[in-house]
């Protein structure tokens, strides 16, 4: 990625992750506190700094730090504490029926209060996302903070997440039968177990983005929120007629002293419908427990669906989850098989310049895609870049954003067209959050 000087009055270093054996150490020391300092959390302990580090050094983390170039004040903050942070690292995205494309995924962006609003963050994105683009990547990722910020620079919506509280009272009864067997496990079992079910899942769902180490630690009870081990966590394992782990659930109690008596749900991941169906009888039984609570479960939910009684969901809090951006449509097209058979002349418009044109997309059903830039046809339909990001993994369907007046449809049938080129074959889902 190429460094640019944000603006005179500040330098910029990257740096990868390092471990406290590594030269460089206590700059990244630094860098995490002011991303910490950034999203107003706690200090963390130095023992929690280390195992952070520890696990985005596996992951491959660059860390990008703004620093004020003359001296600061006194009693200020030191100009070693970067008043900006911005992080990447490569992960592949599931673009569809099975397919996984390396993405450039920018994360830990924070800008200090007092060096805000003087275009800190538009001099990071755009120079990291053109030197993305120049190093082959199609396709950007990111977990927003807020909904405002991001459209600006060419990213859409493309996963969505939710809230729920399920009753698992006397009403709680989902339809069928067990398929296999749960069996409660140590937690630790989950530092091996958890990143092969995830892997089977990452296969086949659309919009799932490849985890980060942390991922197990957390699952397992390896890390807790403070960094320290959490006691809390419960493990169970889901195992399919053959006997082999094909999901798994990661949980911790409330408390006596929270009504109704909740268990949480820390992570669940299943690697086939039948697995999460199963998962969810072993939470819907367990004694003294009254509901089950996830903050990251699927909008499109087939809980809701094998449930008796679907009001056994009470859901809150739907919300934008994973945002792409793409970064050239030829390479992030072709990387799509489209449902349908058919051709589409689309024109995308990118404030940013990275990815506009006209291209003839053509496909196969079943087939990847075809695409040339157009020479001399007329666009179909005109829409942003966001727009190609929110329609390419399916979190919207193109007939709705033209409802909305994001997409130009030019020529009639157009829009539904591009509804059956780009479908997915199930709902698209991210269960990483980076
Ligand atoms: C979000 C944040 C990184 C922005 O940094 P910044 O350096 O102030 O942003 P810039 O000055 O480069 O602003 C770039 C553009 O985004 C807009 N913008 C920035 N933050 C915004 C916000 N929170 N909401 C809406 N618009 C925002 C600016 O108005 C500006 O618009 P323009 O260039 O189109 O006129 C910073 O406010 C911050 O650290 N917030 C707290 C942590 C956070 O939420 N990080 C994002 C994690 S995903």
């Amino acid at each position: 990625m190429p460094v640019q000087s944000v603006q005179a009055e500040y330098t910029v270093r990257q740096f990868g992750a390092a471990g406290p054996d590594d030269p460089g150490y206590r700059r990244c020391v630094d860098w995490m506190h002011a991303v910490s300092h950034g999203f107003h959390e706690q200090r963390r302990t130095d023992d929690h700094v280390a195992k952070a580090l520890a696990s985005y050094k596996v992951d491959g983390r660059e860390f990008t730090g703004v620093y004020v170039s003359g001296n600061m004040p006194q009693h200020a903050l030191g100009a070693e504490v970067p008043v900006a942070t911005y992080a990447t690292m490569r992960k592949s995205l599931n673009v569809g029926f099975g397919r996984l494309v390396k993405a450039h995924l920018v994360t830990a962006v924070t800008v200090r209060g007092t060096h805000r609003r003087k275009g800190i963050l538009r001099g990071l994105i755009t120079a990291d996302l053109e030197g993305a683009k120049d190093e082959g990547l199609a396709i950007a990722a990111l977990t927003a903070s807020e909904g405002s910020i991001y459209g600006r620079f060419g990213f859409g919506v493309a996963t969505f997440e939710r809230s729920v509280a399920v009753d698992t009272g006397p009403r709680f009864r989902l339809r069928g039968e067990p398929t296999g067997r749960m069996e409660v496990s140590d937690p630790a079992a989950l530092l091996e177990v958890a990143p092969e079910v995830f892997r089977r899942l990452h296969r086949v769902t659309p919009g799932s983005v490849d985890r980060q180490e942390y991922y197990r630690l957390i699952a397992s009870g390896q890390l807790g929120r403070d960094g320290k081990p959490d006691a809390g966590i419960r493990t169970a394992l889901h195992y399919d007629a053959a006997g082999a782990v094909d999901g798994y659930v990661s949980y911790r109690f409330k408390g006596w002293e929270t009504k109704p008596f909740t268990m949480e749900i820390v992570d669940l991941i299943a690697a086939t419908d039948a697995a999460y169906l199963d998962i969810w009888r072993f939470l819907g039984s367990l004694d003294l427990i009254d509901q089950v609570t996830w903050t990251e479960a699927p909008v499109d939910d087939p809980l809701t669906w094998a449930l008796e009684d679907p009001r056994c969901v009470a859901s809150s809090d739907v919300r934008d989850m994973l945002w792409l951006r793409v970064l050239d449509v030829k390479a992030a097209l072709e990387a799509r098989t489209l449902s349908a058979s058919g051709k589409l002349v689309v024109e995308v418009t990118d404030a940013l310049g990275l990815a506009n044109g006209t291209w003839v997309v053509e496909s196969d059903a079943g087939a990847p895609a075809v695409v040339e830039e157009a020479s001399g046809q007329s666009p179909e339909l005109t829409m942003d870049v966001a727009d190609l990001a929110s329609i390419y993994v399916g979190a919207v369907s193109p007939v709705t954003l033209a409802a909305a007046g994001r997409i130009q449809e030019h020529s009639a049938g157009s829009v539904f067209r591009a509804q059956q080129l780009f479908a997915v074959e199930r709902p698209s889902r991210c269960v990483t959050h980076f």
